[in-house]
């Protein structure tokens, strides 16, 4: 059963890409309007709008901009598909690990490629299926939120890192969704979100999308789930993915694969929801996933203010591989993949 989420993450409007600005939540709720890919590649890298699938459509918008600006001056179709695709490589370099704005991007290049008529027909194509793609994310979360719902134990505290929630998606969100989805037939289960340092995606946006929406939600710091799963106060763990390897080795926020240990140490079952599109099926392993590295402002500083010595030495990975090993399941738009995850995930792209 699904559960309305009133937020709209990002959305094709006249011709404009627009997005809340999740920089400024939860102190202020805005909305901008991207009109250009350049400015939608600083949106992307300066997480205006941010999460796996979320950028996969800002990706697609992106192309949809520059296919836009690139028809005012360009008569040549050969020409226009070429700079099309440079403009879509620009697009993807904003950010490495997850695979969504790849995914995005390349859908749109190869839609473009393929178009029989003229300039303004591809330009009109690819803005109707950014449109598809918008609403298609929305209905892929609701599938998944429906099965991932069904391994959800009656009145669980659930533990959720990061944000991997409508703000993540177009809407209704992966892991959000599934806790949607439970909470709309169970209204006695609860969620733990992990504050999740250094951007606290946990704090500023998890808590207020699910308090938004009357679930009952804990803030934790990152460093504690171990002590609550410890205490027994945790049921499950659901959280979302930026990249999945052909064998299951999953990319999320820096963090997750901590919490993966401490889950399995404690006989907890470990979760993760994402979308097909989220699983990188032309790389092996989790080796292969590039890791961010983002700047050491976010470490350095909370709110504007310095935390720590100014000569200290620092690092900042976005993202860590869960390995495949720590996860029950992979729940997805076409049911719940088990282990093992090589072949589970190679039946999922064949069905
Ligand atoms: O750096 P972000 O905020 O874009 O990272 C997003 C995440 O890692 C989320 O936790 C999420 O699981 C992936 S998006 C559903």
């Amino acid at each position: 059963m699904a559960f309305e989420s009133k937020i709209k993450t990002i959305e094709w409007v006249d011709n404009v890409s627009r997005m809340i600005d999740q920089t400024v939540l939860p102190k202020e709720y805005k909305t901008v309007d991207i009109k250009t890919d350049e400015e939608m590649f600083f949106a992307i890298k300066d997480m205006i709008v941010r999460g796996a699938p979320a950028i996969g459509i800002a990706g697609v918008h992106g192309v949809s901009l520059a296919a836009i600006e690139l028809s005012k001056s360009i008569t040549d179709k050969s020409e226009f598909l070429a700079k099309l695709k440079e403009r879509g490589e620009y697009l993807k370099s904003s950010r490495p690990t997850a695979v969504n704005l790849m995914w995005g991007v390349n859908q749109q290049i190869e839609l473009a490629s393929k178009i029989q008529g003229n300039i303004d027909e591809i330009t009109k194509a690819l803005i109707e299926n950014g449109i598809k793609l918008e609403n298609e994310d929305i209905e892929i979360n609701k599938k998944m939120g429906d099965y991932g719902a069904q391994v959800v134990p009656k009145g669980a505290t659930i533990l959720t890192h990061c944000n991997a929630g409508a703000l993540a998606t177009v809407g209704y969100g992966t892991a959000l969704g599934v806790i949607r989805s439970a909470f709309a037939k169970d209204p006695t289960i609860k969620v733990f979100a992990d504050e999740t340092r250094p951007r606290q995606q946990g704090a500023r946006l998890t808590t207020w999308e699910l308090t938004s929406d009357g679930i009952p939600t804990t803030l934790i710091t990152d460093g504690m789930c171990s002590y609550f799963m410890s205490k027994g106060m945790i049921d499950m763990v659901v959280v979302g993915a930026d990249r999945i390897a052909a064998n299951g080795d999953t990319a999320n926020k820096i963090g997750t694969y901590t919490v993966a240990i401490a889950a399995k140490y404690h006989n907890i079952p470990f979760y993760i929801a994402a979308p097909l599109s989220t699983i990188d099926i032309s790389i092996k392993s989790g080796k292969e996933i590039p890791i961010e590295e983002r700047s050491h402002e976010e470490v350095t500083h909370i709110n504007g203010d310095w935390i720590c010595a100014k000569d200290v030495n620092i690092i900042n990975p976005g993202f860590d591989v869960t390995p495949n090993e720590l996860i029950t399941g992979i729940i997805t738009e076409k049911g719940i993949l088990k282990p093992d995850f090589k072949t589970s995930i190679s039946n999922a792209f064949k069905s």
